[in-house]
């Protein structure tokens, strides 16, 4: 299978029947009632299906009732001619990309992202998802959109405080990246959905640059994606933050680690600091929110070794930085993982 997915930018929504023969829409509801034009739009397709975004929309338990409900709107179609259309964000996307890929066992499937963070990382790359017994991403397959439509229109109705959720992404892929996307990046000051626009297009390519040399995680290399979400997992559950800042926070310990650890040079660590946009990586409120007290770290062990990308019994594989452009991975005890997150702290109390 195809992992790689044609991409499309364009500025408004594509008329309903250039997208396929006969659609199925999966969408968030929200954005019947925050669109009039994607209101409009979805009054074109016959077979829809509305969702409330969330967690708990991925989660195992309700699937059931989900596909039964799906099954029955889509028993006069034919599987060859049936393409599943998902409008909304990350968690309908691997919500909806799951039902396609098992939905008479695989049809065809266009995403279009509603979210910054969809359509700088979860649209992408073919992975689909539901929780188990609340533990995120238990299940899945690997079912690459056709198509990926991103649509000006559709992400530029997010409220503007939403551009600092994808914009942690954002900087993970350019710090991966390295070269002309981190440079043009670096020199940002601001951030709102103007500049994750103007980036989107250079952020997506190098996401399927990683992709493409291994489309279903079986060498290891899209492991690098996961810089910065080995800590901002852990602050996303139990600080009960959105995906996004939470990664923004994992990247701040990624980097500063990778020079505890030497693998960046301090000197690196500060030329990163001066860019203009990292001044927008960290929330005022940093001191409040993240305060890793003694009696949280029984509480982050058992998170981190509830990460799926653990790999012996108290050890992980960790993305540090170099230089932007350079990853390199380390397995790390979560016991030493622990210890720096403490280290950190400190640091930031007392310089
Ligand atoms: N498959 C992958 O590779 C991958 C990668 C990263 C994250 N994810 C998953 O993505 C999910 C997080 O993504 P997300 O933050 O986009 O989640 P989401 O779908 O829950 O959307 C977040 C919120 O934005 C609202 N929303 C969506 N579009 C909007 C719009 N245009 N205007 C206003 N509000 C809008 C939603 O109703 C929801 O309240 C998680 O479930 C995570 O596990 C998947
Ligand atoms: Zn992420």
């Amino acid at each position: 299978m195809n992992a790689l997915s044609t991409l499309v930018f364009t500025n408004e929504l594509p008329p309903a029947k250039k997208l396929g023969e006969e659609l199925l829409l999966i969408y968030d509801q929200i954005l019947a009632q925050k669109s009039p034009v994607f209101k409009k739009w979805s009054q074109s397709i016959a077979l829809k299906y509305a969702v409330k975004a969330g967690e708990h929309l991925k989660d195992i338990e309700k699937f059931p009732g989900h596909i039964k409900a799906i099954t029955k709107l889509t028993e006069q179609t034919s599987v060859k001619k049936l393409t599943v259309v998902v409008v909304g964000g990350g968690s309908v996307g691997d919500f909806g990309g799951f039902v396609a890929s098992v939905l008479k066992r695989g049809v065809r499937l266009i995403h279009i992202p509603s979210t910054w963070l969809a359509a700088i990382d979860s649209a992408h790359g073919g992975k689909t998802a539901l929780n188990v017994g609340g533990a995120k991403n238990q299940i899945g397959t690997f079912h690459p959109a056709d198509q990926i439509l991103m649509v000006r229109s559709v992400l530029m109705a997010q409220p503007e405080a939403r551009a600092f959720e994808g914009f942690g992404e954002l900087v993970k892929i350019a710090l991966i990246q390295g070269g002309k996307l981190w440079a043009d990046l670096a020199k940002e000051k601001q951030v709102n959905s103007k500049v994750l626009w103007k980036h989107l297009q250079a952020a997506v390519q190098a996401k399927y640059k990683v992709v493409a040399k291994d489309p279903h995680e079986k060498k290891g290399i899209r492991h690098v994606l996961n810089l910065g979400h080995t800590v901002g997992h852990v602050l996303e559950s139990y600080y009960e933050l959105p995906h996004g800042i939470a990664i923004n926070y994992g990247l701040d310990f990624a980097l500063r680690f990778s020079v505890q650890m030497k693998i960046m040079k301090p000197a690196e660590l500060n030329r990163i600091y001066n860019e203009p946009v990292m001044g927008f990586l960290l929330s005022p409120l940093r001191d409040d929110l993240i305060s890793v007290k003694s009696s949280d770290l029984n509480e982050y062990r058992r998170l981190l070794l509830n990460d799926k990308k653990k790999t012996k019994a108290a050890t992980l594989r960790f993305v540090f930085v170099a230089k932007p452009g350079k990853t390199v991975i380390k397995e790390v005890s979560v016991d030493d993982l622990l210890i720096e997150l403490c280290r950190q702290r400190e640091e930031e109390l007392h310089g």
